[in-house]
């Protein structure tokens, strides 16, 4: 089986493409490289350039008319600076889609998996959400991938396409075999202020200890990059099987972890343990959430293998050999 992967010079494309590797299936990737790293494509065949350039996804096609299915990992993804330029975002996360969709459908695939985020659900009481769960996306980000679910959904209305939309939770950790792993030097997310504030000496910030969890702090279902990508390996093989036209699928782990849960996590596994100060929440923050994982496990035979603390690990080999793999 061949696959064509959009954006899999990125974090979770170029993971998504190892794991198809190891499991037999031959990736292909095309990549802009905005944000993405050439060195994550080394021996898989690669095309420079954006998905809204048809003829290029043309002749990706004509060199590889066995292409089975398409997954669409290209996206802009930094939530502030969606905040800052939603026409920068909307351009090329929404059109951009859009385009990208029109040039496959006139190749004649008609096979999507699509990344799209937990970031677009409501926030619940319960702080667990499942795939019917209501959605109120918060950013211009996280709106650009609920109107492109939207987007896609009417167009497999209305013709051959089928979508599967897997909504990813919080991914960490890096390929176990550290062949990929993120590019950013200074990640921003929990775990990646963990690691530079080790780096430092300093104190990491708990942001917001008045959330309604049981410790006050944020919660969220931290999900190890590899397994998120052994789960698009399985949408492969499965992807015939799916219920609908449209078929939406939570990856996550199914159990929350507090912030605070995490750094205690993240002291048992570090050589150099860091001590927590406390702030204030930070603007368009949330208290987050954890999914419910039944539709995963009964549609994509699919549960983590990993636990946080392997992420934690592998995001740390990781941040040690990362300039070795991605000079400057
Ligand atoms: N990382 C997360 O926390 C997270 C969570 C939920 C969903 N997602 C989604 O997963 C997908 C991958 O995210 P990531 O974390 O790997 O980000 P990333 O920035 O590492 O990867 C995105 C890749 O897409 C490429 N790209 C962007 N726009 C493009 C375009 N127009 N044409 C061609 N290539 C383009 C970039 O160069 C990059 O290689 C995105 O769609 C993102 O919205 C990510």
């Amino acid at each position: 089986m061949k696959v064509l992967i959009a954006g899999g010079a990125g974090y979770i494309g170029s993971t998504v493409a190892s794991a198809c590797l190891d499991a037999g299936i031959a990736p292909v990737i095309l990549d802009s490289l905005v944000t993405g790293r050439p060195e994550f494509t080394t021996g898989t065949p690669f095309y420079q350039g954006d998905i809204r350039d048809g003829p290029l996804v043309d002749r990706v096609f004509a060199e590889h008319p066995d292409i089975y299915a398409v997954i669409h990992c290209a996206a802009l993804i930094v939530v502030p600076d969606s905040v800052a330029d939603p026409l920068g975002y909307y351009r090329a996360n929404v059109t951009g889609s859009l385009e990208f969709v029109a040039h496959l459908l006139r190749n004649g695939c008609e096979r999507l998996i699509f990344s799209s985020s937990a970031a677009i659900y409501q926030a619940s009481e319960d702080l667990t959400v499942d795939e019917d769960s209501p959605i109120d996306p918060q950013s211009p980000y996280a709106r650009t991938k609920a109107v492109c679910e939207a987007m896609f959904a009417d167009i497999a209305a209305a013709g051959p396409l089928r979508v599967l939309s897997l909504r990813y939770f919080n991914p960490i950790g890096a390929d176990p075999k550290m062949r990929t792993g993120l590019a950013l030097r200074l990640p921003t997310h929990a775990l990646g202020k963990m690691i530079q504030a080790r780096d430092e000496g300093v104190p990491f910030v708990i942001t917001g200890t008045d959330w309604p969890t049981r410790d006050g702090s944020g919660i969220r279902d931290y999900v190890h990059v590899w397994d998120l990508a052994t789960a698009h390996v399985a949408a492969l093989t499965r992807f015939d099987a799916l219920p609908g036209p449209v078929t939406v699928i939570n990856l996550g782990t199914g159990a929350g972890t507090t912030v605070r849960e995490l750094l205690g996590m993240f002291n048992r596994v570090s050589d150099r343990p860091v001590e927590a100060r406390e702030a204030a929440r930070r603007p368009g923050d949330t208290a987050g959430a954890y999914t419910r994982t039944d539709r995963a496990r009964r549609l994509l035979a699919w549960q983590p293998q990993y636990d946080i603390a392997d992420g934690i690990r592998h995001s740390l080999q990781w941040a040690a050999s990362r300039d070795d793999i991605l000079p400057a």
